[in-house]
């Protein structure tokens, strides 16, 4: 990884520093991307680090927004809690600030308010004057920046002060880089956890209950007592009843596998026949539209998740055989998905209940600018209507 402003310096930073103890102080605090603690701490420390290696009066850490134009979190060290409670709102990255997230370089100045593109403090903010601000890159983007005012006892920050600094935040990108990797990690095993135990519950605690239940209906036979007889069919019943809802519940946690390629179609189509095979559901599907270059990968989320309420409250609660699911994209804007089955139908009282899966496809319906219905059919069964009117 390079900073961009040192790509074209054949020295590193790190090779000019001279004096042997800021160079021991400065492998000090990069010795923190070993230590295992949370990003935002590691963040403070490098401040820390910073502001003590530089013989600085203020320091602070900027992170650049998603937009990659502002700034969307600041830690600072040297300014008491009154004060940044008086300024109000951290700097969104206007002045010299900005100018660093534009164009990433080390910046050093004897006097910040003198620079053309000072923004000027706000009121409250403690008087600066000397600057330094360096880049701070991870995973090959502009993470953010590291800034330091007022030097203390001296005019302005020198060229080593730029140099140390410079390292530092070489350092505050790998401990951003790791931080990350760490992170995407946890989520991974996070998932393949819940894979697991659903694959586990589904292998060996259905298989088992299904076993109990074989035994149990073939000693039917053996009982005379027609009470005895009673009993056992409803423990079978039981039984069943408890393998569906596993069934069910395994479906709802083990959420479908993104294959990086795998279109949208694909996905709906994977997500019906894992319904088909679990669920013992008989699908009916018809898709329309541009399914895989029209609808944007949040849109799709919020499909999927969608469709797998869906399925899981026919299962769940109709008592249906048939499950019946029509997609519609219309472009630009447009998206309809209707999910009919033929079973008990839809309770209108029953909306008014603990659960939260319906009032979950209208939200997700509402922040695509559309809406949910769902209204028992003339004929029997229940229709579903999810239709959005925005595909990105
Ligand atoms: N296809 C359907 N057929 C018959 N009744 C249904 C159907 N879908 C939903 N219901 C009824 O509507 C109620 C509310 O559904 P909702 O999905 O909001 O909650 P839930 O499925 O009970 O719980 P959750 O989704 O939070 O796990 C259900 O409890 C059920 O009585
Ligand atoms: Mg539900």
């Amino acid at each position: 990884m390079m900073l961009p402003g040192t790509a074209s310096s054949s020295v590193s930073p790190f090779h000019r520093v001279e004096d042997p103890r800021r160079l021991q102080a400065l492998i000090d605090a990069m010795l923190l991307i070993e230590a295992d603690v949370d990003l935002p701490v590691v963040l403070r420390k490098i401040v820390e680090s910073a502001v003590e290696l530089a013989g600085a009066r203020y320091g602070a850490l900027g992170v650049v927004d998603e937009s990659g134009t502002g700034l969307a979190e600041f830690v600072t060290v040297g300014v008491d809690g009154d004060t940044i409670a008086a300024i109000g709102s951290p700097p969104e990255g206007k002045g010299v600030l900005g100018l660093l997230v534009r164009d990433p370089h080390p910046i050093r100045l004897a006097d910040i308010s003198l620079h053309p593109d000072a923004a000027g403090f706000p009121p409250g903010h403690p008087p600066m004057r000397s600057f330094l601000g360096v880049p701070i890159s991870a995973g090959g983007e502009l993470y953010g920046n590291l800034y330091l005012c007022d030097k203390q006892g001296q005019a302005e920050f020198n060229q080593e002060d730029e140099d140390v600094i410079g390292t530092l935040g070489l350092a505050a990108g790998l401990v951003v880089d790791k931080a990350r990797l760490v992170a995407r990690l946890r989520e991974l095993t996070l998932s393949e956890e819940r894979e697991r135990i659903a694959r586990n519950l589904h292998d060996t605690v259905i298989q088992r209950l299904f076993a109990v239940g074989l035994s149990l209906q073939s000693s039917l036979r053996l009982v005379e007592q027609p009470e005895a007889q009673e009993r056992i069919s409803l423990a079978v019943e039981d039984l069943d009843e408890t393998i569906r809802q596993i069934r069910t519940t395994i479906f709802a946690i083990s959420r479908s596998k993104r294959r990086s390629g795998q279109g949208l179609r694909a996905q709906v189509l994977d997500l019906l026949d894992e319904a088909a095979g679990r669920l013992g559901l008989e699908v009916k599907v018809t898709l329309d539209g541009p399914m895989d270059t029209a609808v944007g990968e949040a849109c799709a989320e919020h499909l999927l998740l969608a469709l797998r309420e869906a399925v899981s409250n026919v299962v769940r609660h109709a008592g249906a055989s048939t499950i019946d699911v029509r997609i519609v994209v219309d472009p630009p804007s447009d998206l309809r998905m209707t999910v009919y089955d033929d079973g008990v139908g839809i309770d209108p009282a029953a909306l008014g209940g603990p659960g939260r899966g319906l009032a979950n496809l209208g939200e997700r319906a509402r922040l695509l600018g559309g809406a949910c219905s769902v209204a028992r059919r003339p004929g029997g069964g229940t229709e579903l209507a999810w239709e959005i009117r925005r595909l990105s």
